[in-house]
């Protein structure tokens, strides 16, 4: 305690307990309950204000209120019994406590109170979410982690000049709740004994290398710093900032545009993302691209055309939105005069970073079925109905998306230029997007065309599963079964190139 006087001595003269740490609150709060005082008796507030620590701050998570807008008066908590002895509390709630104490909202200190008497008087599930104590409780606590979560991602340090002498690193952040201590703890095991300072405006710290040392705020803002680290981070950030990569959506979503101010990046990246949109996409992409192995189709001086909706060069196509969250378009590869062709859905996460179709498990299943069918895998042109990855973010992974038919409608142009170039006598259509695309419209399904080719616009459509779905299956039968129609499929594709169009297929 910050004040003369013990938890009830000053209680009883009716003065406000002024705490300030959640080891002061909890030895209070310990002997308050041990001579059951309920909340409604106690006045709690800060050393520093009078009031509480934060109470000028506006509270991030907000007490419940009453229908007039107020908080509930403590009188509105039932009647308490009595409960001599030493509280008992659980380990759980008590680290739910410890989190929640590092959330500013002024009235911390006595909500704790409210928790832990309402624990005590046996009405456990003070701690659910259910209920509406836990409710704020459970908000509190996950506030708190969101910013320690956030502390560890955004902060940045930045290296000092060897002569200036400790510390080594310096860095400037601008917590929502108190988790500084924490956080120290999370840098000091990552950091080891190199020396650094964190500051925030209400109190910082510095590890020596050996030994944590909190000071009140030292420093009022980031330009405060030394800031010889930040042209090294600067011109680091610029070298792996990858404009063929960039997400604009995800990456706010990562970094919520009020962090940007203090990190160093901040000021670079509106420039960079404006500098991707006009053109530094192509060149990371014609990069990748020109590294790939197989026949890139030509497009004729004539074809090629002035204006976005008619893009020379796959990789510039900007026919539908697809192109802003793929890292490149993936064109379809095999031998130029190729007799089949394979047309599947898109390319997926590792053809996507590849650049190549049918690279990642599918495309090894593809392989398998071709094998097993007796035919080369390098004779046949391997393509897809949509040139760009759809997906949406799960945790770190890129989730394929089926892609919409105005997608599908939108790549027909390339699609028809392939088919132009190759004119392929079979078609093989992997499931059933490409038979959509295909056969140029929606109103078709996969199950009426396994097995009935059909002679369309001058080449036989093959339909047959796609190997995703193959390897999706439950069980192992279900698989061998569609697996063993994928090669029938291929066989009857080889069978259909000796046959003429009014001959039907055996
Ligand atoms: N699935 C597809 O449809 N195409 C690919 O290229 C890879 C997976």
């Amino acid at each position: 305690m910050s004040a003369k006087g013990s938890a009830t001595e000053l209680q009883r003269a009716g003065q406000p307990l002024l705490v300030e740490t959640f080891a002061e609150w909890r030895e209070a709060a310990r002997e308050l309950l041990i001579h059951d005082v309920p909340p409604e008796m106690v006045t709690w507030g800060s050393p520093l204000t009078g009031g509480d620590l934060f109470s000028g701050a506006p509270p991030a998570v907000e007490p419940p209120h009453d229908s007039s807008g107020h908080p509930p008066p403590s009188s509105d908590l039932p009647r308490h019994r009595p409960t001599h002895g030493a509280p008992s509390i659980p380990r759980s709630l008590m680290d739910m406590l410890q989190s929640a104490a590092c959330c500013r909202v002024p009235d911390r200190w006595a909500f704790l109170y409210r928790v832990i008497w309402r624990w005590q008087q046996g009405q456990h599930d003070v701690q659910s979410p259910a209920d509406e104590d836990g409710a704020r409780l459970n908000a509190m606590v996950k506030a708190v982690r969101r910013e320690e979560h956030d502390m560890h991602a955004y902060i940045r340090f930045r290296e000092r000049p060897a002569e200036a002498g400790p510390p080594r690193f310096v860095a400037w952040y601008e917590p929502q709740h108190d988790v500084l201590p924490q956080v120290a703890e999370h840098f000091i095991s990552r950091m080891g004994k190199v020396s650094w300072m964190i500051a925030t405006p209400e109190a910082s710290v510095l590890w020596d290398g050996q030994t944590l040392h909190n000071t009140g705020p030292l420093v009022k803002n980031s330009e405060d710093l030394e800031d010889t680290g930040e042209a090294l981070w600067l011109t680091y950030y610029r070298s792996v900032f990858n404009p063929a990569r960039l997400n604009q959506t995800v990456m706010q979503q990562h970094i919520p545009s009020h962090r940007w101010k203090n990190l160093p990046e901040g000021k670079i990246v509106p420039h960079m993302i404006s500098e991707a949109a006009r053109g530094a996409r192509k060149v990371g992409q014609y990069e990748a691209v020109g590294q790939r192995k197989g026949t890139t189709i030509p497009i004729a001086p004539e074809d090629a055309q002035p204006e976005r909706q008619q893009p020379s060069k796959l990789d510039e196509c900007r026919r539908c939105e697809l192109w802003q969250f793929a890292t490149q378009a993936v064109g379809g590869e095999g031998p130029k005069k190729a007799q089949i062709m394979f047309v599947g859905e898109q390319p997926g996460d590792q053809e996507d970073l590849a650049g190549q179709p049918f690279v990642g498990p599918a495309g090894k299943l593809l392989d398998q079925v071709c094998d097993k069918a007796g035919v080369d895998r390098d004779t046949i042109y391997v393509t897809n109905a949509v040139k760009h990855f759809k997906w949406e973010p799960r945790g770190k992974r890129r989730l394929h998306k089926t892609p919409a038919q105005k997608e599908i409608e939108a790549c027909h142009y390339w699609l028809d230029k392939e088919l132009d170039h190759v004119k392929p006598t079979v078609i093989v259509a992997l499931g059933a997007t490409a038979l959509k695309s295909v056969m140029r419209t929606a109103n078709v399904t996969l199950k009426n065309a396994i097995g009935r080719p059909v002679f369309h616009e001058g080449h036989w459509i093959v339909t047959t599963y796609h190997p995703s779905y193959v390897l999706r299956m439950p069980s192992e039968e279900a698989k061998r079964e569609a697996f063993q129609t994928m090669v029938d499929s291929l066989k009857l594709a080889q069978d259909l190139l000796d046959r003429q169009p009014e001959e039907p297929p055996a």
